[in-house]
């Protein structure tokens, strides 16, 4: 006899309850509760497969179907797990018993909770996937708008933090572009690793039952079937894959951070950050602090410790279903859920930042062109090895006597190297340096101008392919 008074999906070859202790370790309802609209779907349609496998009757299969309809209407709702619902499968199973009785006992038929587990957490992973994509790609508008707008401004572009050549605004701007737009890549790929039905594959074995897997597979929007039962059901590879989209997105978003809270300094002064996403010191009233930035590259790390719990769990497990997988989930809600905390959050800080574009141009000194007073010598014919070492002996010069390049005399250039002449001035400008860079990817006017094209254009491409092929399937 199962225990009927608890509601456990297991228990009839114990003859002694389950430790307390055990139970608290066990009981994971309070992470998989979010779990589901997804848990009553596949149940819907698992109802289904059994009537077509013939093992329910049509009528069973319908009451049962409409059941869990009403079950996720209550669970829409509010619905507080008693201590005995262990996860979210045996509350809804026991759901389920109150709405239609006995006969809710049949669905349990051929599947497990291994299959249903997996199933479920994959059309959650789904759909956080086309969440994460919308909110990226809301970011991502921010910064096309910015770059839009700062075009024509110039400021230092650094290695090392040390100023090294002048680049336009936009072009710093858009740096930060292109790792989001490879994040949503990411995400598209895990959602399509994502998309193979596990269901159909029981506890390891598979389902003794003549269900239809392809049916399944299309009623519930997967892509595919999985292959291999024993696989299935211990596969979480997806989870590893988005929990690395995710932890690197976080990376590059601690990035953006990390450049704007340098530029917002005093120090700096290129940005000057907004009110509604920052925030003010108790003790020192002018303090303007950039709080959503720094909780943003301060969540990255939590991202990363999310991936690397998971692919700690996953390296030591024997094959099939183990119980370490359970845990799979709190990495995975955690890093999804702080993401989406996230993205909106940088979104909201850069949008009401203000770009200083007289502090920047300030921060641009003749000396930052030295690289283009070496090329100048290369275009008259100069080696660029004898260029560069003529130019190395200017800046020792202007160093030595604290001035900037473009302050030295003509004499220091006419003795640095025989074929500078007098036009050597407009050069060390730095409208100069950048407009001879139109490669595609430079820093160029027209060159920043495609870029700015082609960035629009990734954004035109929505990331949600793996979902909404749903067929729509009735036992009517
Ligand atoms: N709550 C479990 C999990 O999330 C469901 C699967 C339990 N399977 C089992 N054989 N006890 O992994």
């Amino acid at each position: 006899m199962s225990d009927h008074t608890s509601h456990k999906l297991w228990g009839g070859r114990f003859s002694i309850p389950t430790a307390a202790a055990l139970e608290a370790l066990n009981r994971s309802i309070g992470t998989d509760y979010r779990l589901w609209p997804f848990d009553v779907r596949l149940s819907q349609a698992w109802a289904v497969a059994l009537w077509g496998a013939g093992v329910l009757t049509l009528e069973e299969s319908k009451k049962i179907e409409r059941g869990l309809a009403r079950v996720g209407e209550r669970l829409g709702k509010g619905v507080d797990p008693l201590p005995s619902d262990e996860d979210v499968h045996t509350l809804i199973d026991r759901l389920l018993h109150e709405e239609v009785g006995d006969v809710a006992s049949k669905l349990h038929t051929g599947r497990s909770r291994n299959d249903q587990v997996a199933t479920a957490t994959r059309l959650w992973s789904m759909e956080a996937c086309t969440r994460l994509d919308a909110s990226a790609r809301a970011l991502q508008q921010v910064m096309l708008d910015h770059a839009g707008n700062l075009q024509e401004t110039l400021m230092p572009a650094y290695t090392h933090l040390q100023r090294a050549q002048p680049v336009a605004a936009a072009h710093w701007m858009l740096s930060h572009f292109w790792p989001l737009e490879r994040d949503r890549a990411r995400i598209a790929a895990a959602s399509r690793s994502a998309g193979v039905l596990p269901l159909g594959s029981g506890a390891v074995a598979g389902c003794a039952f003549p269900v239809s897997r392809v049916l399944l597979q299309g009623s519930l929007g997967f892509s595919a079937v999985s292959q291999n039962s024993i696989d299935a059901v211990g596969d979480r590879d997806f989870v590893a894959e988005l929990l690395f989209a995710v932890a690197m997105m976080a990376t590059h978003l601690s990035r953006l951070a990390e450049d704007l809270i340098i530029y917002g300094s005093s120090e700096f002064g290129f940005v000057q950050f907004g009110e509604a996403f920052t925030t003010g010191s108790s003790m020192v009233p002018q303090k303007r602090n950039p709080d959503a930035l720094e909780l943003a590259r301060g969540s990255g790390a939590r991202a990363i410790g999310d991936l690397t719990t998971l692919l700690a769990t996953l390296k030591g497990l024997p094959s099939g279903y183990n119980k370490d997988l359970q845990d799979d989930k709190r990495a995975l809600f955690d890093a999804v859920d702080t993401m989406l905390l996230v993205l909106p959050a940088v979104a909201g800080a850069l949008a009401e930042i203000r770009f200083n574009a007289d502090r920047m141009r300030a921060a641009l000194s003749s000396t930052m062109m030295a690289t283009d007073l070496a090329d100048y010598l290369v275009e008259k014919g100069a080696s660029f090895r004898d260029a560069h070492g003529a130019v190395g002996g200017l800046i020792r010069e202007s160093e030595g006597s604290g001035r900037e390049l473009g302050a030295l005399p003509f004499s220091s250039f006419a003795k640095a190297h025989e074929l500078f002449g007098e036009d050597v001035f407009e050069w060390l400008a730095p409208q100069k340096s950048t407009s001879r860079r139109n490669v595609p990817g430079g820093t160029g006017p027209s060159a920043v101008s495609g870029q700015l094209s082609a960035a629009r254009a990734a954004l035109s491409t929505v990331n949600d392919a793996a979902r909404g092929n749903e067929l729509v399937l009735r036992a009517v």
